[in-house]
């Protein structure tokens, strides 16, 4: 098992600084909320792609701090806005902020932390700046497509496997990709190392949906996955797994799924309906062996990228690592 906890310690320092700066300030209503979902923790992926490829190219994480500071507070107002589009209860086995609070708080709260996260993009280096908040910004518009085309899917009746892969793509996966682009970019990397840093973290991103997705009907109630499980077949979400078993079932199949789909007012019986149905099908297997798919396709950009190998094999790890996660 690979080690991240340098590059984490490096983080979690500059991430509590700001954070106690964010907890202090006025009016608290607006600020409070997203101080307190970033103490919540989470795994924080995407700073530490982004301090990983910049290590990996200059063996200088620190460069990557503002960049790392900034995917993480978007990620974090994109779970503020997420939590209220899906409804969602808990985050990081705590309340979401549209519950603590109010829908009116998580949509402001959520605001800032979005205008929060450019501003931790223009602190020193004029012309890397430029550079990172380029792709940064084009990535953010990519997020809310995604967003929206989610919800859309959620109503709409043709959706194919390959509209939901290009739907996680900008919701999901480009970010991760993002990261580590400008991490590379911190890093002065070349055009061509920049691009396949991006392919590796697109694939990756896609592989770390897909086990999102997977996880969010099979994560074991030990908390550690921190979310209500069975939120995705409560909203008919368009997952890998509903469209994988709409098209593997028979007539019968179909039409028990379309029943249960309608079973709003019965959610846990709504629940372990689609699951029964999933089992039949082995369709959890069928989603792990996705995710994999992608987690190749991702290490195959790894391979074109001339570094050190032993700090390429951090990333694989991290890749591997992400694919097998239980939380
Ligand atoms: C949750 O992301 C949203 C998705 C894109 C699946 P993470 O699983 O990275 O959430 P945290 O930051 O670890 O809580
Ligand atoms: C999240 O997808 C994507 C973004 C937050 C942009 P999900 O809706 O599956 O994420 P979780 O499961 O709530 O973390
Ligand atoms: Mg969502
Ligand atoms: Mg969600
Ligand atoms: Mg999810």
């Amino acid at each position: 098992m690979q080690d991240y906890s340098p590059f984490l310690n490096l983080f979690s320092k500059h991430l509590e600084d700001y954070s106690r700066a964010l907890n202090k300030a006025e009016p608290k209503e607006l600020y409070q909320p997203g101080a307190y979902i970033l103490s919540l923790g989470g795994k924080r992926v995407r700073p530490l792609l982004a301090l990983i490829a910049a290590d990996l190219l200059e063996q200088n994480p620190q460069k990557a701090l503002p960049a790392a500071l900034a995917v993480e507070l978007f990620h974090n107002f994109s779970l503020i806005h997420d939590d209220i589009l899906d409804n969602a209860p808990k985050r990081r086995n705590k309340a979401t902020v549209h519950i603590k609070w109010s829908n009116n708080i998580a949509i402001l709260s959520g605001d800032i932390l979005l205008v929060k996260a450019i501003q931790a993009l223009q602190q020193g280096n004029h012309k890397l700046e430029q550079a990172q908040l380029d792709v940064f910004l084009r990535t953010a518009a990519k997020v809310c497509e995604g967003q929206q085309m989610d919800m859309n899917f959620e109503t709409q009746k043709k959706v194919t496997v390959e509209d939901y892969i290009h739907m996680i793509t900008l919701k999901t996966a480009v970010l991760l990709a993002c990261s580590l682009q400008m991490g590379a970019i911190a890093a002065k990397a070349n055009k061509s190392v920049q691009q396949n840093l991006y392919a590796f973290g697109k694939h990756l991103g896609i592989a770390f949906q897909l086990m999102d997705d997977y996880l969010d009907v099979y994560a074991l109630k030990n908390q550690a996955f921190g979310k209500q499980i069975g939120g995705d077949i409560l909203s008919n979400k368009k997952t890998f797994l509903l469209l994988r078993a709409f098209e593997l079932a028979d007539k019968k199949g179909k039409q028990r799924l379309n029943a249960a789909l309608k079973m709003n007012d019965q959610p846990k019986e709504k629940i372990k309906i689609v699951k029964s149905i999933y089992s039949e099908l082995k369709i959890d297997q069928l989603c792990i062996t996705e995710a994999d798919k992608h987690t190749q396709i991702a290490l195959k950009s790894l391979q074109n990228i001339k570094a050190d190998n032993a700090k390429k094999e951090v990333l694989k790890n991290f890749a591997l690592q992400l694919l097998s996660r239980t939380k």
